[in-house]
Parts: structure tokens; sequence; C-alpha cells
């Protein structure tokens, strides 16, 4: 590994979005997307949609299936490549649904409990009417890691909980019953591209936003984006400057700015030197339409041929299952199963 936790070139990553809306905003593009694309270059990439983690909260059944397919539409067009990445639906290989078990009878209930994601979401649905699945998110996402056996995983902050508990089962499995797992190491991309909310910029960009206008789908028309950026919130003043603490709201768009062009912060400043806050928005509604407009465009495409896309899962399932089938026959027989024999004729 090197000092940022990123492991080395060829070395293997795994990561997964659980997609919490109809489409992914740009929080998740330019925040998890556009590093996964950067990942697959250099590593061996396995990446996922955990739809099994879709049912831990009450869900609606065709809403999941869609949601499914248009993240994995989403993903290929954002620069996922389905021949370079292994790419797959997460109940598509059942190995996940069968480590999760081994791995939730080591765990123990209040190591779950008190999990902050487990504890935040429990607290919305009300702790009597969350689900046992709820508790048991992080020990699946465990065995969604340990199954490849992965170098690192890349990861926003709000995961890094969830691969600590994933480190610390795998060696508690390896002392209790033999080296099984490789410890994976949490993998948090150095820049800082962490968007906000346009209506509310001191929260980060997400689907539980309080107002439709704070967050920007990747399958918004371009009218919608302009419409978003020209009535997000700003701040006092005239300034063009980035100041997260007195300017949240000018330090956000110059953010995505720069997340979506590459140009540094300090480069956009002295760009808007003198300028006002609505030239920023202007430019800035056309930059993020040329970034994600083309993604969008391309999602629908491939959209237009579910079964297309489907065999594109498919192939990749059956590659993600290879490795996840062999991972899973040690880990059973290691905790004491009884190996099936072959059924005679
Ligand atoms: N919990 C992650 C999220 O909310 C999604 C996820 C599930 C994941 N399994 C994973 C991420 C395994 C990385 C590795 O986005």
């Amino acid at each position: 590994m090197t000092e940022t936790g990123a492991p080395q070139t060829g070395a293997r990553v795994l990561s997964g979005m659980q997609p919490s809306g109809d489409s992914l905003h740009l929080g998740n593009y330019v925040g998890a997307l556009v590093n996964w694309v950067k990942t697959q270059q250099q590593y061996d990439a396995f990446f996922f949609i955990p739809d099994l983690h879709g049912i831990t909260v009450p869900h609606d059944p065709a809403f999941l299936r869609e949601r499914t397919r248009n993240t994995a539409a989403q993903f290929i067009a954002g620069g996922i490549d389905p021949e370079r990445s292994t790419l797959f639906v997460q109940s598509h290989v059942p190995e996940h649904a069968q480590l999760a078990w081994v791995l939730t009878c080591i765990t123990g209930l209040g190591e779950a409990q008190r999990m902050t994601q487990f504890k935040d979401k429990s607290a919305k649905e009300g702790t009597e009417s969350a689900s046992v699945g709820l508790l048991s998110y992080p020990m699946l996402m465990a065995a969604d890691i340990l199954l490849y056996q992965p170098h690192g995983v890349p990861v926003g902050d709000d995961q890094k909980q969830h691969v600590e508990l994933t480190r610390n089962l795998a060696q508690r499995f390896n002392h209790r019953f033999g080296e099984t797992f490789r410890v994976p190491e949490p993998f948090i991309p150095p820049v800082g591209a962490r968007i906000y909310d346009l209506q509310d910029p001191t929260t980060k960009m997400s689907k539980s936003a309080s107002s439709p206008n704070g967050l920007i789908n990747l399958n918004d028309t371009d009218k919608q984006i302009a419409k978003k950026i020209k009535s997000a919130v700003t701040d006092d003043g005239t300034e063009i400057r980035f100041d997260r603490e007195n300017k949240p709201g000018v330090s956000n768009l110059l953010s995505i700015y720069s997340a979506v062009t590459g140009k540094t912060v300090p480069e956009l400043e002295a760009e808007y030197e003198g300028k006002m806050y609505g030239h920023l928005k202007v430019d800035l509604a056309e930059v993020v339409v040329a970034a994600i407009g083309p993604v969008r465009d391309r999602a629908a495409e491939l959209l237009a041929d579910p079964a297309e896309l489907d065999a594109l899962l498919a192939k990749g399932a059956a590659k993600a299952r290879e490795v996840a089938a062999e991972t899973l026959q040690t880990a059973y027989e290691k905790v004491g199963f009884l190996p099936a024999a072959a059924p005679t004729a």
C-alpha cells in the first residue's frame, strides 16, 4: 500500500454504491464514480450494485428492479468498462448472502448495534420496526468485500466504519478458523470531491435532501440542470472566493466546477475575480451540462436495449462467481460444514 492507502498497481479493488433514488446524483458521480473509472485503469476492479442492501429498509419491488438496471446503465455510461472491470448485481451472486450468514454468526450483537449507520437509520425507522436486515447490513457488506480478497476498498468517509468492521471480522475469522481472508484496506479517495446540497450547502448532496432543487441527478435534462444551478443558494457579499466556513454556497459551486473541469479552485478564483455570482452560475451550468449530459444520453441508449444490458450483467456475475465461489467454499470448509458429495445416479 502507498501512503493514501492506495494499493499497488495490478492489485484488486472492489466497491459498490447503493442507489438511493431513481438516479445517481452529481455527488455520487464526482465523489465516487469518476474515481472508480480512474481506478479501473490501474487495478483489477470489481464493481457491483448492492440490491440485497436495498431491501434492508421498506422498498417497492418494481422500483428496486428498475433502479438496479438504471444504476448499471449509469455506471457504464459514466465510464465503467464492463470488459475491463467486473460489473455485476449483488443478488446475481448468491455467495454474498451465504457468506454474510457465516459472518453474522461471528459478529457480536453489541458490535452491530454500535455501527453509526445502523443507529442513524434505525432511529429514522423507529428502533422497534427497523429490520434485523438493517442490523446485519454491515456483515453483508463485509461478505461483499471478503469474497473477492481485494487489497483495497474505495469508499467515501461514511463507509469507513463498515470497512473497519470488515477488517475485524476477517481477522477474527482467520484467527478462529485459519487463514482464509485477505484483510483489506479502506481506500479513501484523496481528492476533496465532496459536493454539497445546492439549497443547503452545509449538508452533503444526497437523495434525502429537503428540496429536489438541492441535487442534480445524472438523468436531469440540460434545462433542469441550468435551473437548479441558477437557483442555488449563494452567500452575502459578492466576492467569488473559496471559504467553506463563511461562503459555503459559493465554495460548493467552485468545488463542483473544479470537479467537473479539472481546473483548480485557485485557478477559478483568479478567473472569476471581479465577476458576479451570476456569471459563475451561467458558466457552471454549461460545464456541468457538458460533463453529465453525455452520460445521461448514453445511459438512455443503454436502457433502450435492456436485454443487451442484462446480458452484460450476466457476464459480469459469471466472472464474479468464479472468484466468490472459491472463497465461499474455503470459508465453509474452515467453519466445519460437511462438504456436499456429488449425488450418485
Ligand atoms: N454500503 C455502501 C453504500 O451505502 C454500499 C456497499 C455495499 C459497499 N457493499 C459494499 C461499498 C462493499 C463497498 C464495498 O454506498
